[in-house]
């Protein structure tokens, strides 16, 4: 099973900085998550909220900032003030980490609220950066906005990616929504989730990715069930369940 450290090891440190997937990978993971999309200058980010409000010292949509703006942001006070000054990252950024530090990434491309062509630049933009991924690395590309998603897979094929579900959008339908897209894995909501749903999309040849997950004995059982990976704050309390 792999372990994802969700946007870093966001349990101990402010998510989706450097300084969270340093940390995550100094607990020995090998895989983290994080959150995209674009800047105003069109560079992909690092943020889980459209807005900065909840995790930084600015105010507004990400959309009105540069990445030049968003570097001298200060995206670790929120947290603690240990982390003062940690600026929001580039995905260039995070390449880079990964490179250094052996870790493979998921992509979670952000639903962008600016309508198809900002939406097929966030795609152009997150293929080139993953260009400059060392080989040896994988990556894993999801969304919880399967159109976004479905043409992410038709432009870059080479990427395996992973469909995001909440507990409510999570249907029958499901073989269909995942053989459009061509995903190769589900990334399910632990809401709810069943033994059985996990049994049918492993029977039916998916992967199964459980988000958050930050007990171990939870993670232990989904591992049982035949989950393939789950996402947690917390790595350092479930790497040892990764087979
Ligand atoms: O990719 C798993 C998880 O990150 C999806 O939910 O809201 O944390 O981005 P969220
Ligand atoms: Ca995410």
């Amino acid at each position: 099973m792999r372990i994802f450290a969700h946007r870093g090891a966001s349990g101990t440190r402010p998510e989706n900085t450097l300084t969270a997937f340093t940390a995550a990978a100094d607990a020995g993971a090998t895989w983290v998550e994080t959150d995209v999309d674009l800047a105003a200058c069109g560079t992909p980010v690092l943020l889980h909220d459209t807005d900065l409000d909840r995790t930084s010292n600015l105010t507004g949509s990400l959309y009105t900032y540069t990445a030049a703006q968003l570097a001298t942001a200060d995206a670790g006070s929120w947290f603690c003030p240990d982390y003062a000054g940690e600026p929001v990252p580039t995905l260039d950024h995070l390449v880079t980490l990964a490179n250094e530090r052996g870790l493979s990434l998921n992509i979670e491309l952000k639903s962008n609220e600016q309508g198809a062509e900002r939406s097929h630049l966030l795609i152009d933009r997150v293929i080139a950066e993953l260009a400059h991924l060392d080989p040896a690395r994988q990556v894993i590309v999801s969304s919880f906005n399967h159109l976004l998603l479905a043409e992410f897979k038709r432009r870059a094929p080479q990427y395996a990616v992973g469909a995001l579900f909440v507990a409510e959008t999570f249907q029958p339908d499901w073989l269909s929504v995942l053989e459009l897209i061509d995903a190769q894995a589900a990334h399910l909501e632990d809401r709810g989730l069943t033994c059985a749903s996990v049994r049918a999309l492993r029977q039916a040849g998916y992967g199964v990715n459980v988000w958050t997950v930050n007990s171990a004995a939870r993670a232990n059982e989904l591992k049982n069930w035949g989950a393939t990976g789950v996402f947690t704050d917390y790595p350092e309390r479930l790497l040892h369940l990764e087979s």
